[in-house]
């Protein structure tokens, strides 16, 4: 049975149409629906242009007040009646609730080799570390922020003239092979973690 999967974005969506456009033939999943919380986001032009239904949930409205926006998040997820939701570059911190309505269901990219780095300013906490190396993460979303069980990572080498720019511009290529390789994984049942190669 194919599974359906909703994708989450705040912004260009980079990862979203890399995940989107690895969907297709003997891949055991297909997009089901785009949705972001900024009705600006670029990544919903791309989806509308690859044929994928989308849909902005502007969680400025409800102020402080996650769980109403939460549930108008679910409300439109169920529509979608997705199997698995992918998070990719979704800016929003999502609560316990959220978490246990989804649970079991839910992808995250992050860009570190967590656990080193959760939350943000990930490359430059590295540089400034003298760290080595470097990386992505694709994890299960858990009510920890980033803390969800690591599904897969991709690495490579911080370079002596890094700066955070230039090492997210090395890292983000890597988010687009990793991610579309642990939703393949996930999608087939396989928790297994691996490393890209
Ligand atoms: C990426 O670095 C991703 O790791 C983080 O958001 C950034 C932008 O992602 N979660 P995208 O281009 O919007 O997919």
């Amino acid at each position: 049975m194919t599974k359906r999967v909703a994708i989450l974005i705040s912004g260009g969506g980079s990862n979203m149409v890399a995940l989107a456009d690895s969907m297709t033939g003997g891949h055991p999943a297909r997009p089901c629906l785009v949705l972001s919380n900024n009705a600006g986001a670029g990544g919903l032009e791309k989806a509308a242009a690859r044929g994928i239904p989308t849909a902005v949930v502007d969680h400025r409205p409800f102020g402080k007040d996650r769980p109403a926006f939460e549930a108008e998040l679910t409300r439109v997820l169920d529509a979608a009646q997705p199997d698995i939701i992918c998070f990719a570059g979704f800016m929003r911190v999502l609560t316990e609730g959220f978490v246990a309505r989804w649970h079991g269901k839910m992808l995250n990219i992050h860009p570190s080799l967590l656990p080193k780095y959760r939350g943000l300013h990930t490359h430059a906490r590295a540089i400034e570390a003298g760290d080595a190396q470097h990386g992505c993460t694709v994890h299960e979303v858990t009510p920890e922020l980033d803390g969800g069980p690591i599904l897969g990572q991709a690495e490579l080498q911080i370079l002596p003239d890094d700066t955070p720019e230039s090492l997210a511009a090395r890292v983000l290529p890597l988010e687009h092979r990793l991610y579309p390789e642990a939703l393949r994984r996930f999608a087939t049942g396989d928790r297994s973690r691996f490393t890209l190669t």
